[in-house]
This record gives structure tokens, C-alpha cells and sequence, in this order.
């Protein structure tokens, strides 16, 4: 089957696993990946995969509206996967409003394209890629559910809310053909070390100091990057119009205890005495209004589309682990420019 699908973000983490299995398993669909190229997108994401005769890069802003309208006119793309946001919990605590421009501004600016220009909606999809960071924080026990109200508590998890709700009122309102996930924590190759696991991947190979925020008893759920890729291949083909579904691994981890690991398994690739890296947990202070906990109940899309994740989660930290210790100049081209004055903005108060 024919598609021309245009997937937002595909430069950065997530969307660049997901822009390499469209183009690898579906040699018949177009892929157009459109990417703002932020600090978190990098065209060095999909080197092996840019010459793909069905794979073309374009530049460009999802909060430019005249260029997406001209550009969903020009393309008459059959779908969207829309993963473009601004995604960092600690980013959005500094500058808000970059998310809120991006996040809820530019989903709107997509969806609205997508119902001017898709006058016929038969097969045609728009795709938004969400967190469970949208259901807010639990507390020692309970899971989020699709059921789960909407309650959250970050800058960048209220955006994220937002734009799913504008979604959902474009299905309701105009008709228009959406389907919507919210998952977990990622973790993977190509992930800007801003997030927890890549930071301290890095920091623990220079033996910098690990900044564990407050006593590291937050617990985050986490998925292997390309079980997220092929959960959105299932969701995309398979999903219901107007639906949301979660995705997640059923594998939580308490901050401090996911560090720890870490340190072991870097000692032993590292040739270091073993608890050599854990002397460098340092706890600094709290994130603001950080959520303790979060845990995604995934039955709905296991039971109803047959998906499930295929790594355990020590086999995949391991692989993460051997990719930044064998791509040590994808990590020092991440980090050159403007990361070490992040760094210290975030970290020097701490
Ligand atoms: P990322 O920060 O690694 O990548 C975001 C990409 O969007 C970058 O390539 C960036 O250049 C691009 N972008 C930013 N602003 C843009 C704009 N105005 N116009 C066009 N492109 C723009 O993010 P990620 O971790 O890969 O997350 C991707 C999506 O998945 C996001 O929508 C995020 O909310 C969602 N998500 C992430 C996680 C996670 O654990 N990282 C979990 C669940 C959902
Ligand atoms: P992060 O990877 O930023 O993802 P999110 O905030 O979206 O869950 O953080 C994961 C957890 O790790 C979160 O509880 C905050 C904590 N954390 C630290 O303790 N130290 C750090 O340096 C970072 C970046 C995160």
C-alpha cells in the first residue's frame, strides 16, 4: 500500500526510531520528517537512513502556520504522526512559554492544516504522540488507566494535556480522523543526555557528579525506545479513530535504585572496582513540584491490538549503555555549543 505520511519531530529521540522503522518496513510509504532542528533535533539521528528513496527531510517550524498550510497543500499528506514538541520537565520550569508555543500552539496549527486541506477523511489519520505525564502523579499505589482524569501538575505535562484536548476536539468538532497515545518514560540510542538515564550514562563515563533530585524515591516507568516505535506502528495502523491508548512496560523504578544500576553495569563495561561509579551519587535539590510517581496500566493496547514490549529492561539499559559507550562522538557533538551553559543553569543552584 501507497502513503504519504508526514512525521513531525522525527530529528529528535523518539520521533528518529520512529521515522526509521516507517522507512525500513514500509518501503511503499513516503516519509516526510519535519523537524525545527531545536537543540534536541539532529540530523545525525538518521544517517543510515537519509539517502531512502522513500525518506525525505524538511526543515521547518510547526507554530509557522502560512508554511504548514502551504506545505499540507502542496503534499496532500495522507497522515500525520505528530511527535514535534518541546519535551524536558526541567526546560519547562525555566521557560514555560516555549512550551506552550510549541506543544499547544503548534498542535493546533497541524491539526487545523489537517482539516483545511482533508476535505475527503476517508483513510486519512492524524497521529498525536503523548505522555502519560497528562494523568499527573500517583501516589505508593494505583496506575494510570485511559480512564485516568487528566491532572497535570509540570509545564511541559500541561502542555502536553493541552494538545491532547485540542486533538480531541477537533475529532469531535470537525470530524477529524485522530488517534492518540500517552506513554512512559523512554529510554534508548539518541536520547539527549538532558533525561535522566543518557545524563548519568555520561556523567558516570567522565566521573562528573550524579545529581539524584532529593532523596531519589520518585519512581518512573520505563520503555525501550523501540518498543515505543513499534507500539506506534500498532496504534497507527491498527487504533481506533477518536481512541487513546497507553503504552508502557509494566517496569518501575525508584530513581535511586535505576541509578544504582546504571553504576554497576558501567563499572563492569568500564573496567572499574566494582561500586567505584555509585560514589559519585550526589543528592541535590528537589525538582519543583516534582510528581513521585508514575505507572501505566498497558492491558488496553496489549489486549485489544496485541502489542507488548519485546526487551526486559536490564537487557535494554545494557544496549543503551554499549551505544553511548560506542558513539562517543555523536555524544560530543550533543554536548558541545549550548549544553554546558544548560548545564550549569540547571545544575549549579542545585
Ligand atoms: P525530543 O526533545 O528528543 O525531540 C523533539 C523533536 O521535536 C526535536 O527533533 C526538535 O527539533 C523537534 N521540534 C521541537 N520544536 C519544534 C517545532 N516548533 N517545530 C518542529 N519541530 C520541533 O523529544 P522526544 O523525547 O523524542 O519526544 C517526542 C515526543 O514524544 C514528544 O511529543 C513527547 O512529548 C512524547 N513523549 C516522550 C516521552 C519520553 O520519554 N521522551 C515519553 C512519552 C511521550
Ligand atoms: P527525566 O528523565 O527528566 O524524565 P521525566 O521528568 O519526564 O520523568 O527524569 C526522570 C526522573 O529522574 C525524574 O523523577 C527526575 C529525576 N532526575 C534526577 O533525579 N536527576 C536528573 O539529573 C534528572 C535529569 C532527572
Amino acid at each position: 500500500m501507497t502513503k504519504k505520511i508526514l512525521i513531525t519531530g522525527g530529528a529528535g529521540f523518539i520521533g528518529s526510531h520512529v521515522v526509521r522503522r516507517f522507512v525500513q518496513h514500509y518501503p511503499g510509504y513516503t516519509i516526510i520528517n519535519l523537524d525545527a532542528l531545536t537543540y534536541a533535533g539532529n540530523p545525525e539521528n538518521l544517517t543510515d537512513i537519509e539517502h531512502s528513496p522513500n525518506y525525505r527531510f524538511i526543515k521547518g517550524d510547526i507554530t509557522d502556520e502560512p508554511f504548514i498550510l502551504s506545505l499540507f497543500k502542496e503534499e496532500q499528506f495522507d497522515a500525520v504522526i505528530h511527535l514535534a514538541a518541546e519535551s524536558h520537565v526541567d526546560r519547562s520550569i525555566l521557560d514555560p512559554l516555549a512550551f506552550v508555543r510549541t506543544n499547544v500552539m503548534g498542535t493546533a496549527v497541524l491539526l487545523n492544516a489537517a482539516r483545511t486541506i482533508w476535505k475527503d477523511k476517508e483513510g486519512k489519520r492524524f497521529y498525536h504522540v503523548s505522555t502519560d505525564e497528562v494523568y499527573g502523579s500517583l501516589g505508593e499505589s494505583g496506575m494510570f488507566t485511559e480512564d485516568t482524569p487528566y491532572d497535570p501538575r509540570s509545564p511541559y505535562s500541561a502542555s502536553k494535556a493541552g494538545s491532547d484536548h485540542l486533538v480531541m476536539a477537533w475529532y469531535h468538532t470537525y470530524g477529524l480522523p485522530v488517534v492518540i497515545s500517552n506513554c512512559s518514560n523512554n529510554y534508548g540510542s539518541h536520547q539527549f543526555p538532558e533525561k535522566l538515564i543518557p545524563l548519568m550514562i555520561h556523567n558516570i563515563r567522565q566521573q562528573k557528579p550524579l545529581p539524584v533530585y532529593g532523596k531519589g524515591e520518585n519512581v518512573r516507568d520505563w520503555l525501550w525506545v523501540n518498543d515505543h516505535a513499534s507500539a506506534i506502528d500498532v496504534v497507527f495502523h491498527d487504533g481506533l479513530n477518536g481512541e487513546t491508548y497507553n503504552i508502557g512496560g509494566f517496569n518501575e523504578w525508584k530513581n535511586i535504585d535505576l541509578v544504582h544500576l546504571l553504576c554497576s553495569i558501567m563499572d563492569r563495561k568500564l573496567n572499574r572496582p566494582a561500586g567505584e561509579s555509585a560514589k559519585l551519587i550526589t543528592f541535590v535539590q528537589d525538582r519543583q513540584g516534582h510528581d513521585l510517581r508514575y505507572a501505566i496500566d498497558a492491558s488496553k493496547i496489549s489486549q485489544k491490538l496485541g502489542w507488548k514490549p519485546s526487551l526486559q529492561f536490564e537487557e535494554g539499559l545494557e544496549k543503551t549503555v554499549d551505544w553511548y559507550l560506542s558513539n562517543q562522538e555523536w555524544i560530543d557533538h550533543v554536548v558541545s555549543g549550548a549544553y554546558q551553559q544548560y548545564y550549569d543553569q540547571q545544575y549549579s543552584h542545585r
